[in-house]
């Protein structure tokens, strides 16, 4: 038989595509719905393989790839990686895989902190592989003179955060460990540039003391998003006359127990 070649046209009542290692991106998925209240949305956590941030970049790729095919199996017309560290390792290869869907990647706030704080002390908390990739080399380097960026691989957090354990004493601990080895400087600003993190701000306000200002990439990416789609011409309440449907979302997750799945439902209308 001879080769068989095939096209799909997008279609902008199709859902949106959101995949995280596990909990994490469901915060930037209330970013997505606030700026998207019109469009449908199917969010893929993969706690079974949380996390995503100790293991090696081609893990973390095979599992992107994995978690976004089968995003891509329910026909979204999007993705979003609302993880950095899979953004970090995989979002070229997804790009590069599926050329004719948008990818959309979520990156550590780094521009809105300096931009905030110029010549201030900055700390950006993100995994070790985040830390450790091209990508955030990258954008460091956008930055560099611009302010004092400390960076701050962190280890344990996000394993107490898919546990549900996002207050108390073991969360404060890894905090303080932490952010002991800047003693006694002022900090200004600190990136929150793991999509896990948002969920132990208070903490870590109070760790540090009020005054600090804190920065996650959840907002950016959700207006990135819509002018992604708004350019394609995918955006659903453009191409339908009455007033649209959609504002559903469905939570998927590849640990086979459904406390995570109504965990899920928890975080969401938190
Ligand atoms: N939430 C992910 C991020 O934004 C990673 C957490 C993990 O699985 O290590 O980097």
């Amino acid at each position: 038989m001879t080769d068989i070649i095939e096209k799909t046209e997008l279609s902008p009542v199709a859902p949106i595509g959101v995949f995280d290692s596990g909990m994490g991106g469901v915060r930037v998925l209330k970013d997505l719905v606030r700026v998207l209240p019109e469009e449908d949305f199917i969010y893929f956590g993969d706690s079974a393989n949380a996390p995503y941030g100790t293991k090696t970049p081609e893990q973390i790729r095979e599992l992107s790839v994995r978690a976004a095919e089968h995003l891509i199996g329910k026909n979204v017309k999007a993705l979003v990686i609302a993880c950095n560290t899979a953004t970090s390792a995989a979002a070229e290869i997804l790009r590069a895989e599926h050329p004719e869907l948008p990818v959309i990647g979520i990156e550590p706030a780094l521009k809105p902190a300096v931009t905030a704080f110029p010549g201030g002390n900055i700390v950006v908390m993100a995994t070790p592989v985040t830390l450790k990739l091209e990508k955030f080399a990258r954008l460091l380097g956008q930055f560099s003179g611009q302010a004092n960026v400390t960076l701050l691989p962190v280890h344990g957090l996000v394993e107490l955060i898919e546990q549900g354990i996002t207050e108390g004493p073991e969360v404060r601990e890894v905090l303080v460990s932490h952010f002991a080895q800047y003693p006694g400087r002022h900090i200004d600003a600190v990136v929150l540039g793991c999509t896990h993190f948002p969920y132990v701000k208070d903490e870590i306000a109070a760790v540090l003391g009020g005054g600090v200002r804190l920065f996650d990439g959840g907002d950016g990416t959700a207006r990135h998003l819509r002018e992604v789609l708004e350019e394609r011409g995918l955006l659903r309440a453009a191409h339908e006359e009455t007033a649209p449907a959609g504002g559903a979302v469905t939570f998927l997750n590849s640990l086979q127990d459904v406390s995570v799945l109504e965990q899920m439902w928890r975080l969401f209308r938190s």
